[in-house]
C-alpha cells in the first residue's frame, strides 16, 4: 500500500471521509480493515491503482491506473437482508454520474444485480461485502466500485467497455470528475432510500434494466436456469418466470443471454 494521503483529492460532499492512495492491493480489503477498526459511516477509500482488485464470484478485477476504484464504508441502521438494496442505490449513482460527465450519446443501462452498462457493454461493477451482528443487524457494509474510465479488459465473458472508448475523450472525463459526480449522486440515492425505502430505487433501476421482460439464462453456483426476467422483489432479488408459468426468486447468479 503506497502513498496514503499523497494524492490531491477532488472536493467531496462533507458526508464522506476520504482516504486516498496511489496503490493498494484492493480498496475493499483496506475499507474492510478500517470498518473492523471502527471507521465511521462515509469513510471512502480511493486508489489510483489496485494490485489485487477483486470482482464478484471470486473473479479478478483488472485495475490499472486511469480507472476509478473506490470502496465506501456505510453503517445504515437496517438488517443484513436489506444490504443488497444499497447495491442498487450505488448502481443508480454510477449510472447518473456517468450520464452527468459524459456526452448524451451514451446510453446507460443496469444489468442485474449491480452492473452498469454503457451502450450495452459493462463499464462498472459493484462488490458488496458486509458484516452483521448476532441479531442479524448490519454492522458495516463495504461497497466497492470499479468503473472503467480510460481502459477496459478484453476477452471478458460479458463484453466490457470504458468511457473514453465510448467517445467521451473529447469531453476529457477524468477519474476525479467521475468520483465527485458519483459521491453527489450516491448521497441523493441513499437519502431517497432512507426517506422512502427501496420502491423509488427499484422503479428507477427497472426503468433502464437490461433484458427486463426478455428471456435470460441465470448461472447459479451449481446450475443454470432459464426464463423471463419479470421483476425485482422487495430486496432486489430477481423474479424469474419459468416455462411452467411459476415465478422463482433468485438472490445470487450471473445473467447471461437466454435461449
Ligand atoms: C464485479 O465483479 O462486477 C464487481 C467489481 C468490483 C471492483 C471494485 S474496484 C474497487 C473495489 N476493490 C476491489 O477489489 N473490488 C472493488
Amino acid at each position: 500500500m503506497t502513498g496514503a494521503g499523497t494524492e490531491t483529492p477532488p472536493i467531496l460532499p462533507p458526508a464522506f471521509n476520504p482516504v486516498f492512495f496511489d496503490k493498494v492491493d484492493s480498496t475493499n480489503e483496506v475499507a474492510k480493515g478500517l470498518a473492523e477498526k471502527g471507521a465511521a459511516d462515509g469513510t471512502l477509500v480511493w486508489a489510483r491503482e489496485q494490485t489485487k482488485g477483486r470482482g464478484r464470484r471470486g473473479k479478478d478485477w483488472a485495475s490499472p491506473p486511469g480507472n476509478l476504484y473506490l470502496s465506501l464504508v456505510l453503517r445504515p441502521d437496517c438488517p443484513l437482508t436489506a444490504a443488497p438494496q444499497l447495491g442498487f442505490a450505488t448502481a443508480l449513482a454510477i449510472g447518473h454520474a456517468i450520464g452527468s460527465v459524459c456526452p448524451p450519446l451514451i446510453a446507460v443501462t443496469y444489468k442485474w444485480p449491480n452492473d452498469v452498462l454503457v451502450n450495452d457493454r459493462k463499464a462498472a461493477g459493484i462488490l458488496l461485502e458486509s458484516k452483521a451482528d448476532a441479531s442479524g443487524a448490519l454492522e458495516w457494509l463495504v461497497i466497492g466500485v470499479g468503473a472503467n474510465v480510460a481502459s477496459h479488459p478484453e476477452g471478458t465473458v460479458f463484453p466490457a467497455t470504458d468511457l473514453h472508448f465510448e467517445g467521451s475523450l473529447e469531453s476529457e472525463v477524468t477519474v476525479e470528475a467521475l468520483l465527485g459526480a458519483f459521491c453527489r449522486q450516491l448521497l441523493t440515492w441513499v437519502n431517497s432510500w432512507l426517506d422512502d425505502g427501496f420502491a423509488p430505487l427499484k422503479r428507477a433501476w427497472l426503468g433502464h434494466a437490461h433484458r427486463l421482460g426478455e428471456r435470460v439464462t441465470l448461472r447459479l453456483a451449481d446450475r443454470e436456469m432459464s426464463g423471463i426476467f419479470r421483476d425485482l422483489d422487495e430486496n432486489g432479488a430477481l423474479l424469474l418466470e419459468l416455462d411452467d408459468g411459476s415465478v422463482t426468486t433468485v438472490t445470487a447468479a450471473e445473467v447471461s443471454y437466454g435461449a
